[in-house]
């Protein structure tokens, strides 16, 4: 539940919404949806790591795995904080959420540094196990194309 009283959303309610499928599919997949309202409850480090191990697993062309995750808490709350500044403010409301995380993919192919045309492919087949997996935890997660950037020294 959230904290303040004018807010009555349960992370229940919001993790329960189901998707109208036509026909049947895995309920987690069902379930997955774009949430706007967060708790500011920190999320259980164990949880987190297994987000990140679930993205791990994923497919990639030739298996190089280009992604690459920048995760922001309140661990370091400057760093949270300035993550949250470059959010555009149809986001506004990713703020309160205890974590954000940068998703980032490698263009060119390890070996031979050759262009990877797949790259952005993989990062988001990473990502959707990332979802899920958060879903599978009781956990919301909403993809953000809306932000800036910034100097990071
Ligand atoms: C790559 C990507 C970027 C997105 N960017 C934003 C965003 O900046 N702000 C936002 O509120 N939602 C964003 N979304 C969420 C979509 O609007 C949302 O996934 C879509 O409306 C479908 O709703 P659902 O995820 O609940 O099924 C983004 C989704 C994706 C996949």
């Amino acid at each position: 539940m959230t904290e303040s009283n004018n807010e009555r959303i349960t992370t229940t309610t919001i993790i329960t919404k189901t998707a109208k499928i036509d026909h049947p599919i895995n309920e987690l997949i069902a379930r997955r949806w774009s949430a706007r309202a967060f708790s500011t409850k920190p999320v259980e480090k164990s949880k987190l790591l297994s987000i990140l191990e679930a993205a791990r697993w994923a497919p990639s062309s030739r298996n190089e795995q280009p992604w690459r995750y920048i995760v922001f808490t309140n661990e370091n709350p400057e760093k949270l904080k300035k993550a949250q500044s470059v959010l555009k403010d149809i986001n506004e409301y990713a703020k309160r959420a205890p974590i954000l995380i940068c998703a980032i993919a490698r263009k060119t192919y390890s070996d031979n540094k050759n262009y990877n045309r797949l790259h952005f492919h993989d990062l988001g087949a990473a990502n959707e196990n990332m979802f899920l997996e958060a879903f599978n935890q009781g956990l919301i997660m909403h993809e953000m194309g809306g932000f800036g950037s910034i100097q990071y020294t």
